[in-house]
């Protein structure tokens, strides 16, 4: 692909957990125009019908191509990206970028040899899921924990409603298997909300586990797609588009400062 001046970079997801994907992307090209489209009308997308979701994120996507005519779109979403991907390339000409559990790198670095994956219970259960685990899990155990509520519990740990400790640890215990003297090791933050919650996570824990979060490698992924940033471009404002219509409060707009976000 040429390299474009200022590219315009679409960052998708059901709600708030993209910010985790975008602050990255934001470090690796800051001369990138950044859209961040959030469908929170229809958050949280782990408790839609896969007919359901797939309709939805064409149409999404689809009005946001039409209005933002981006270089290039991230589906900052596993739960999307698990289903969607395929319909959305199909469909559309632009260049994706999806986010997909990250089970390759995370049985490769295991010293266990035993992975937790902790995602929505819809990406746990996909079948894309399950061929990764096939295709990139040889001689690693994997442990997939299907988590109802902590998408929302992140929404609201952003938005200054920290949730209580016992709530994170309930939706995490899961992961934490112990299998004869092999326990493990490493937890595959397969929904980009999970990040939002790192410092949280880590206290809550049972015993201290590398979390793999996939964003740095998203944006290596946009990198090699859109080449690196260009010289003589300062920070461009982000523009956000949430479904609902609504504007970020100034709280939200705030706390989005920390993930890059430059809100006009
Ligand atoms: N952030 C989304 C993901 O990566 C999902 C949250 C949801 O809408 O259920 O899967």
């Amino acid at each position: 692909m040429p390299q474009t001046a200022s590219p315009i970079i679409l960052v998708f997801d059901s709600g708030l957990g993209g910010v985790t994907v975008y602050r990255e992307i934001a470090r690796a090209r800051p001369d990138a125009r950044l859209v961040y489209v959030a469908d929170d009308a229809a958050f949280p997308y782990g408790a839609l019908s896969e007919d359901k979701l797939v309709g939805r994120v064409l149409k999404v996507i689809g009005d946001a191509i039409e209005r933002c005519r981006p270089d290039l779109v991230v589906i900052a979403c596993n739960t999307a990206s698990t289903l969607a991907l395929g319909d959305l390339r199909a469909r559309f000409s632009v260049p994706f970028v999806g986010t997909v559990p990250a089970i390759k790198p995370a049985c490769a670095q295991s010293q266990s040899k035993h992975v937790a994956v902790l995602g929505t219970q819809a990406t746990v259960g996909r079948e894309y899921t399950r061929a990764l685990i096939r295709e990139f899990a040889v001689g690693c155990k994997v442990t997939l924990v299907g988590s109802a509520r902590l998408a929302t519990l992140a929404e609201a740990e952003l938005n200054g409603r920290p949730p209580a400790d016992e709530e994170i640890a309930a939706e995490i215990a899961p992961c934490f298997v112990l299998d004869g003297n092999r326990r493990v090791d490493t937890v595959v933050l397969a929904c980009t909300h999970y990040p939002l919650l790192l410092q949280r996570l880590r206290v809550n824990a049972p015993w201290p586990v590398d979390w793999i979060d996939p964003a740095p490698a998203i944006a290596r992924r946009v990198v090699d797609l859109l080449g690196p940033s260009l010289p003589g471009h300062g920070a461009v404002p982000t523009r956000m588009l949430l479904t609902s219509g609504q504007q970020p409060s100034i709280a939200l707009a705030t706390a989005l400062k920390a993930y890059g976000f430059n809100l006009l």
